[in-house]
């Protein structure tokens, strides 16, 4: 079970690597990896669990930030009044995205990175994903809101970025063209 000290912090220079394809069908090993990212998550969204560990709550997490450099994303989003979004993803890859943007008016954060970064972060609104599911399924997704912005945020991890990187040095919060704010709160 991942506990969160796995988890590596900006500075080490995993982060900021390609991580592989991982070959289909996935692995007994690369599928127990996977369904361990997942549970993390949800237990990191668990008050007791996060305080007892010293994590933050996340909502995603990609395998680059437990030093295995595969292409492996897990989503977690609870969705009021409705079943969360549950994602065990393999190599998942943006096929199209809309001309209109977004970035969440608070800012983004990461489990990866402790330092504070103010500033938007601009996002496609709108973004069709392919990938396979953790038994190797290919699927398609199409995201919106904040799981279009949490699955290109994971997707960067597994290209060596972080979300940092996307916000405009000399003006953090200045106007991102074709966006709709998105309000987390
Ligand atoms: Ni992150």
């Amino acid at each position: 079970m991942l506990t969160g000290k796995e988890i590596l912090t900006d500075g080490h220079p995993n982060l900021r690597k390609r991580a592989a394809a991982v070959t289909m069908p996935p692995s007994e090993e690369d599928k127990g990896t996977l369904a361990e990212m997942l549970e993390f998550l949800i237990n990191s969204q668990n008050p007791e669990f996060a305080e007892m560990h010293g994590i933050r709550p996340g909502i995603g997490l990609a395998a680059p930030q437990i030093n295995i450099l595969k292409r492996m994303i897990a989503v977690y989003i609870e969705v009021p009044e409705s079943e969360p979004i549950s994602l065990a993803l393999f190599n998942p890859r943006i096929i199209s995205h809309s001309v209109e943007k977004t970035y969440i008016t608070s800012g983004e954060g990461c489990l990866s990175v402790e330092q504070n970064y103010p500033g938007f972060v601009p996002r496609y609104a709108k973004v069709r994903v392919k990938a396979n599911t953790i038994n190797g399924e290919e699927i398609e997704i199409h995201a919106k809101g904040l799981l279009a912005i949490c699955l290109q945020h994971e997707i960067d991890h597994l290209n060596g970025i972080l979300y940092y990187d996307h916000i405009n040095k000399e003006n953090p919060f200045g106007e991102i063209e074709f966006a709709i704010p998105y309000d987390r709160t």
